[in-house]
């Protein structure tokens, strides 16, 4: 018996994240491949699904929303206004959604959905290996079985950690959803400077990415932090030492600070724009429909209770007006797998 046993679980787009989710949900035995639907609007993408995990899949994404009691929603940014107005009728009260679209925060979806239980969550790339770490964050209306239901999902792309604040959403969003990135151009830059140095560009890169594992699985496992680990390495005047010279001349600490501040000023510009535009795509409804139109658009906004943590004044502060230490810690759950 796990929190998904009985359950059943519908993608709608149903592209590579959600297909991430369904192969490890299935793998770890947590859901069976009855009890999934994906709607996929081409055919060739649907018996892809059906023949790799044994699903059912359908072409309208309504229904399969319709039988479901938990509705991945793995679609794009941009798609999120089409399909939000299209499922958002067919869902029913207790119906939880779980959306893993980057920047979509959770008074947008609300309100584009017009649907309280919704959970915003920020997995990273290694997710597609059952690797990644997501960092998830559900409005007040999910339940506590909702809630393990969540984690019991996300863990089948790796770690996942809960948050009590969604600003710690949009944050993880510049850390660990963009971080990938950040390792990856290290990655490149080391393994071309191993060619630099001679070496072959297929062994430059094992001795690279065998590195950057090592370093990461030695850093998880010996639970230390990593100035003692880097200092454990660098012996007077040797060879560490010449080399983190270089790097500090070169300010590779505020560098990677900058990207990090950059790439969080950026979620929050996207989430605004598309809240923007979600609420703009729902204005004539507001001003024909009358007052629940107007409140939903107005939840978009912020306006909700779902609403209040991603886009008021409460909001964490733009770079040039914020102290910069002491806030990745806050509001964690701890909720790792
Ligand atoms: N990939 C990652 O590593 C990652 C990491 C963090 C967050 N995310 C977020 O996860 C979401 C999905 O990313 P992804 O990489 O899985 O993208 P993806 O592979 O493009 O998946 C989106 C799927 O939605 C389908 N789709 C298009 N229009 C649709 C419609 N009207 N109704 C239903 N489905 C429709 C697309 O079909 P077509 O193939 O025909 O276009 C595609 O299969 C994005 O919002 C992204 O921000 C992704």
């Amino acid at each position: 018996m796990t929190a998904l046993t009985g359950r059943t679980i519908a993608t709608v787009g149903s592209g590579v994240m959600a297909e991430a989710m369904i192969a490890g949900l299935i793998r770890d035995g947590l859901v069976t491949p009855d009890r999934v639907v994906a709607s996929h609007p081409r055919p060739e993408r649907r018996h892809e699904l059906e023949r790799a995990h044994g699903i059912r899949t359908v072409a309208k994404n309504v229904e399969a929303v319709r039988g479901a009691d938990i509705v991945l929603l793995g679609i794009k940014p941009q798609m999120l206004a089409k399909v939000g107005r299209e499922i958002g009728p067919a869902l029913r009260d207790e119906q939880l959604v779980l959306s893993v679209i980057a920047g979509a925060t959770t008074a947008a979806l609300t309100g584009i959905l017009d649907h309280p239980r919704v959970v915003r969550s920020m997995p990273n790339t290694p997710a597609q290996i059952g690797r990644g770490v997501t960092v998830w964050y559900a409005t007040p209306d999910v339940t506590a079985e909702q809630r393990r239901q969540t984690a019991a999902i996300l863990r089948a792309l790796g770690t996942q950690v809960e948050v009590d604040d969604e600003k710690l959403v949009a944050m993880a969003t510049a850390v660990s959803g963009t971080g990938p990135t950040y390792v990856f151009l290290v990655m490149e830059a080391l393994i071309d400077a191993a060619v630099h140095l001679g070496f072959a560009r297929h062994v430059a890169h094992d001795l690279v990415v065998e590195t950057l594992e090592g370093s990461a699985l030695f850093a998880k496992q010996s639970a230390t932090h990593p100035a003692m680990l880097r200092n454990m390495v660098t012996s007077p005047g040797g060879t560490s030492a010449a080399a983190l010279h270089e790097l500090e001349a070169g300010r590779l600490r505020t560098v990677l600070s900058e990207a990090v501040w950059a790439a969080y000023g950026r979620t929050q510009e996207l989430g605004d724009q598309l809240e923007a535009s979600l609420a703009a795509s729902r204005a004539p409804a507001a001003a024909t429909d009358g007052p629940s139109a107007a409140a939903a658009a107005d939840a978009g906004r912020g306006g909700s209770p779902a609403g209040r943590a991603s886009t008021s004044p409460g909001s964490p502060p733009r770079r040039s007006s914020a102290g910069r230490t002491g806030r990745g810690g806050q509001g964690a759950r701890g909720t790792r797998a």
